[in-house]
């Protein structure tokens, strides 16, 4: 059942909700003067209880990530908090930044006393003016007040600064090794890993990357207490708990950022929150940003085993399978950001897929050849395919060459450009034979997906 939550965006739609005033209304910044006075294994263990895994795509468990920094060292920590928001189809923390920054101020002095760091970085996708001016103007009025600075809130111990640092322009440097490459001057390129972060990150010391809604919902947690922001979930049992930001765009007639508990299910989120399909039936969703591979409508839930994660849903329709992090990759696919992509009946596959190819062509980085060439060659494939050029066994051919991407790569763009195109040709390879036997004739005409996918069509 859909349940909606407010923690995260309760003062969205206030007058000036970015103000202080407003946060401090509602009880802003007492968790942050608390965790001054906490021991920081206590803080990370209250992480840990809430479950809450990583809003920025990969879903790895925040609590966990905190407690792999060094207990004590003499080298300065780092918090990175990751507002780059590249990918297409998610746009949920740009609402965060733009309507409520003093959350994430917040989450940064939670989150510099539970790591041991001093100085919080925060890297905002550099076309985020707004968001980045929000952000500074509520770092301003938070070191007015004594929040920030030397002495937070008067206590000796655990001085905090936060600074926004803007993006330098390409998809690549939200992940978050290429991320701390570009924040230290460098080319935003993924380095080797290990070192890991949390050994050698940013110029070298210890550093955790979060994403900026995984940071923002730390107030809730610490408010609430870590066990009870978890229980918000129906996936609790599932370690994957409390609220957080959903998106919907695409083929839906009201398209946005809703937040509700993990474990909104797909039909919920189109249907209810996105009220319905725009323009035709459901044809299929891409789940959580367009790295995440589609899911076809009529798909049904095949977990016959007792033993599969999934086999309570057995035989419903995928739509009706809560979103979180264990049960989408049950699917074959990925929760990533929960912000999905649908696409009516009236949208072509083929032509979705290949603007997604473009895009990862565009954006791939070339430091690894098997992703700098491969989706050189899937970008010229596909255009001869929608070109209505190709031949069959250049499907095949596709197939190869993303494979060939997949685990041959410093970085997860490798996996995130291969995983939507294989996704596509395996649930709509009846609709791409045709397309390459008619020339295109089959294709839908109707909507342009350059619009669903927010990329240009010239
Ligand atoms: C190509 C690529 C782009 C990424 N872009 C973002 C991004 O814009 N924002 C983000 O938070 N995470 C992004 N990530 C994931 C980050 O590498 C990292 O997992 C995340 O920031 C960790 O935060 P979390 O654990 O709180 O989710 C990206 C990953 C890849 C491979």
């Amino acid at each position: 059942m859909l349940k909606r939550t407010d923690y995260l965006t309760k003062r969205y739609g206030l007058k000036e909700s970015w103000k202080l005033s407003h946060y401090e209304r509602d009880g802003g910044y007492r968790q942050a003067r608390r965790v001054m006075r906490m021991k920081r294994e206590d803080i990370v263990e209250e992480a840990k209880a809430a479950n809450l895994r990583g809003r920025g795509g990969a879903g790895f468990p925040l609590g966990v990530k905190w407690g792999f920094m060094p207990p004590k060292s003499d080298k300065p920590h780092y918090l990175v908090v990751n507002a780059d928001e590249g990918e297409p189809g998610t746009f949920k923390d740009r609402t965060l930044m733009e309507l409520d920054p003093h959350a994430i101020i917040e989450g940064c002095i939670i989150g510099c006393r539970g790591i041991g760091a001093n100085t919080a970085y925060i890297y905002v996708r550099d076309e985020l003016h707004l968001a980045k001016d929000r952000l500074w103007g509520a770092i301003a009025e938070a070191k007015k007040k004594g929040y920030l600075g030397d002495r937070p809130f008067s206590v000796n111990n655990h001085p905090v600064e936060v600074y926004v640092h803007s993006g330098a322009g390409a998809y690549i440097c939200g992940e978050e090794s290429a991320l701390l490459n570009s924040l230290e001057g460098k080319r935003g390129e993924p380095r080797l890993r290990p070192p890991f972060p949390a050994q050698a990150g940013a110029f070298g010391m210890p550093t955790t990357v979060n994403n900026i809604e995984s940071i923002a919902s730390m107030p809730t947690i610490f408010a609430l207490g870590g066990d009870n922001f978890s229980k918000l979930s129906s996936l609790h049992d599932m370690r994957d708990g409390g609220c957080r930001l959903f998106g919907v765009s695409g083929h839906v007639k009201t398209p946005g950022v809703f937040e509700c508990a993990v474990g909104l299910t797909l039909r919920e989120l189109i249907y209810e929150l996105g009220g319905g399909v725009a323009g035709g039936e459901l044809l299929g969703v891409i789940p959580g940003g367009c790295s995440t591979p589609i899911l076809r409508a009529d798909e049904v839930v095949d977990a016959p085993g007792e033993a599969d994660p999934l086999h309570r849903w057995h035989g419903q329709s995928v739509l009706d399978v809560p979103m979180g992090v264990d049960t989408m990759r049950g699917l074959g696919t990925m929760a990533g950001t929960c912000c999905a992509i649908v696409l009516s009946d009236k949208a072509c596959p083929v032509r979705a897929m290949h603007n997604l190819v473009r895009f990862y062509r565009h954006e791939s980085c070339g430091q690894c050849t098997p992703c700098r060439e491969g989706n050189g060659w899937l970008e010229r494939i596909t255009s001869k395919i929608v070109a209505g050029e190709a031949s069959l066994d250049e499907l095949d051919r596709i197939h190869e060459i993303a494979g060939n991407i997949m685990g041959n790569t410093i970085c997860a763009f490798g996996e995130g450009s291969a995983m939507p195109v294989l996704g596509f040709l395996k649930k709509f390879r009846p609709e791409f034979e045709a397309y390459v036997r008619t020339r295109g004739a089959s294709s839908p005409g109707g909507l342009a997906l350059s619009e669903t996918l927010g990329l240009s069509d010239s």
